[in-house]
Parts: structure tokens; sequence; C-alpha cells
């Protein structure tokens, strides 16, 4: 089997939390060894569908290319970019958008949600969004997208764009699998463990963030809420525990089970801590060299600048061929 074409996109929010890290960063890590090549873009036009400020865009967007960094992303052996870097992005989105269909968009739950919640405009931004996310896979010809559960809905509007495209103008475009971790694609919020851990729309609480101090980690798994009972095992019944069971699973590398089985008989007041010092140890290097390479702006825009360059060398290629077999050009 050839080795797989990975491509990933992250939002440039800064406040990077455990789930982004358990359901994605590592998975990004892991994958640039297998990808030929592996690609990580910082998806900055994503960030301008809802409110924001451009000039905090910026900075965030340093922010969180130092964390992909400081959690293993080596430029040396994957490409890492600014999405807004490569225009074929944009370009892409529109002729992606002839064979996208209204009621698939209409559809995405994402969308619901997302424009519930904005008080003064649900942009059309918003609502195009999966096609942006389309074409930044199918731009690069990706076999394999490691992302969360949540962008399940997401990854399949695109194979549905890519079928649509190569039955419309012939074959020309990859049809990507989704990569969703079997331990962790779903990393709820730890003090409402009902609804999935995010910046935007969890508890301040229940979000551990990836540049926590250990202070704020203990603190944050010391008051998770827990269910009644006293047994540490998981189940359907036990949504907070669950999810305490699998983020200490996956901060150790064991299977679930294996914590089941090391805790047998023991409470929730000795569970507890000891997650939380398991994700001390998974993030506290990660925090460590956040705090070496962040200053550094001009080394981040570098290896950003470098990323974006092979990136539109692959876009490029991809976008000429969809253009010719859309009509577009000279005959
Ligand atoms: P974003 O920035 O919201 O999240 C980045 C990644 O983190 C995963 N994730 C989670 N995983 C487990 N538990 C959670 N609670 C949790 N919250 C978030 C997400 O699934 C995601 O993989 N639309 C994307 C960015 C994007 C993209 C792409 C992804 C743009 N273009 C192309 C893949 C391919 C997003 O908003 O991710």
């Amino acid at each position: 089997m050839s080795a797989p074409i990975v491509f990933s996109g992250i939002q440039p929010t800064g406040r990077k939390h455990l789930g982004n890290f358990i359901g994605a960063i590592r998975q990004y890590v892991e994958g640039q060894d297998r990808g030929e090549p592996a690609i990580f873009c910082i998806v900055d036009l994503h960030a301008i569908s809802v409110a924001y400020d451009p000039v905090e865009l910026r900075e965030r967007l340093y922010d969180t290319t130092a964390i992909l960094l400081a959690a293993g992303l080596d430029p040396e052996r994957c490409i890492l970019f600014r999405q807004s870097d490569v225009r074929e992005h944009t370009e892409l989105t529109w002729l992606l958008s002839a064979v996208t269909s209204h009621g698939d968009l209409n559809r995405m739950t994402q969308f619901k949600d997302k424009s519930a919640k904005q008080r003064e405009l649900v942009s059309a931004a918003l609502f195009f969004y999966p096609v942006l996310m389309a074409s930044d896979v199918l731009a690069y010809r990706a076999t394999e997208v490691p992302v969360g559960d949540d962008q399940r809905q997401h990854v399949e509007l695109m194979r549905e764009i890519a079928r649509r495209f190569n039955e419309r103008f012939g074959e020309t475009l990859i049809v990507p699998e989704y990569r969703i971790p079997e331990v962790g694609a779903r990393i709820m919020d730890l003090q409402e463990p009902e609804r999935k851990m995010s910046t935007t729309g969890g508890t301040e609480a229940g979000t551990v963030l990836v540049l926590d101090e250990p202070g704020a980690i203990r603190k944050k798994f010391g008051s998770a809420v827990t269910d009644s009972g006293r047994e540490v095992r998981r189940g359907d019944d036990k949504p907070g525990i669950t999810n305490l069971i699998d983020i200490h699973a996956v901060a150790r590398g064991i299977d679930p089970a294996e914590v089941e089985r090391e805790f047998e008989g023991a409470g929730y007041g000795d569970f507890k801590p000891a997650v939380a010092e398991s994700v001390i140890e998974l993030l506290g290097p990660v925090r460590e060299r956040y705090a070496e390479l962040r200053p550094d702006q001009a080394a981040l825009e570098a290896i950003l600048a470098g990323g974006a360059e092979k990136a539109r060398a692959i876009a490029a290629g991809t976008l000429a061929e969809v253009r010719g077999r859309m009509g577009f050009g000279p005959a």
C-alpha cells in the first residue's frame, strides 16, 4: 500500500484545549511519520466566519503555530502553513461550490449550532465554511484526514463533493478518508460531561487548556463532575467518569480497560488526582517548549512561509487541472 497523503486543519484560536490535543494534535504528530507528505494548515480564513478582531487573529495564529511545534510537529517532516497564504484554497472553494448542494450545507449540525450562537450577524461565510474545508483537503488530493468526531460530518460532505466533481468533470479529485481516534475522539467538558470540551461552547472550569499551569489542571480535575456511585468504570450512565477514564488512558498510552482494572476498588477521590497528574505529564513538556518557541515570531513566520511555498506547489497543480476540466482558460 502506498503512503497516505495526510491533511488536517486547525483553527487559530490560541486557546487550544485537551480535546484538540487528544482528538487531533496527537494524531498529527503521529501522522507526520506516515504521511508522504503530511500537511497541516492553520485555518485563518475559517476564523473570519464568526465575529473576530484582525489584530488578535494574527497573534492567535502565532500562538497556534507555536503550540503545534511544541507538540512535536517538525517542519522537516511535515508541511505546516497558514491557509490564507495559499490563495488556491479560496479559488477552489468557489469552483467546488458548483458541485455542492445547498441542501447538504443546510444539514450541517455545526452550522446550526454556531449560527444559533451569533448575536449580530450570521455570515454567509459560516454557511460556506464546509466548502472551504473541502477545498483545503481536496487541493492536496489528501487520502487521510485526522480529526476528532465533531468533524465527521464535514469530512463526509467533502467526500460527496469530490465524488460529484469526478462524476461531472471526470476523475480529478481524491475521495479522502477520515481518521478518528478510537479513544478520545470526543473529549467532554469536565463540568458538563454531556457537552464536548470547547473554548467557545463549554465551561471555563471544565475546559483544560494545553497551556494551563499544573495548578490549574489539578483544580479543574479536582472539581470535575462525576456521577453518583463510586466505581471507576465506563458506561453510558457514567459520562463524567467515562470521560476521565478515556483521558487517563490516552495520557498514559494504555487501554481504557486497563485503567478500569488499575482503579478497581478505588474511589473517585483516588482517581481524579491520578488523571490530573497524567495530564500534567502529557501537557507539561508542551507548555515548556511553547514558552521557548512563542517569543521568536520571526522564526515562526519563516516556518510558515516555507510551508506555504511547498503547499502552494502542490495546490497549484490540482487547481490547474480543476480549471481545465471545468472549462476555464484557453482551449
Ligand atoms: P477546530 O480548530 O475546531 O478543532 C481542531 C481539531 O480538534 C478536534 N476537536 C476535538 N477532538 C476531541 N474532543 C473534543 N472535544 C474536540 N474539540 C475539537 C476537531 O475535531 C479538529 O480535528 N473545521 C475544523 C478545521 C479545519 C479542518 C480542515 C480540519 C479546517 N479545514 C480540513 C480537517 C481538514 C475545526 O474547526 O477544527
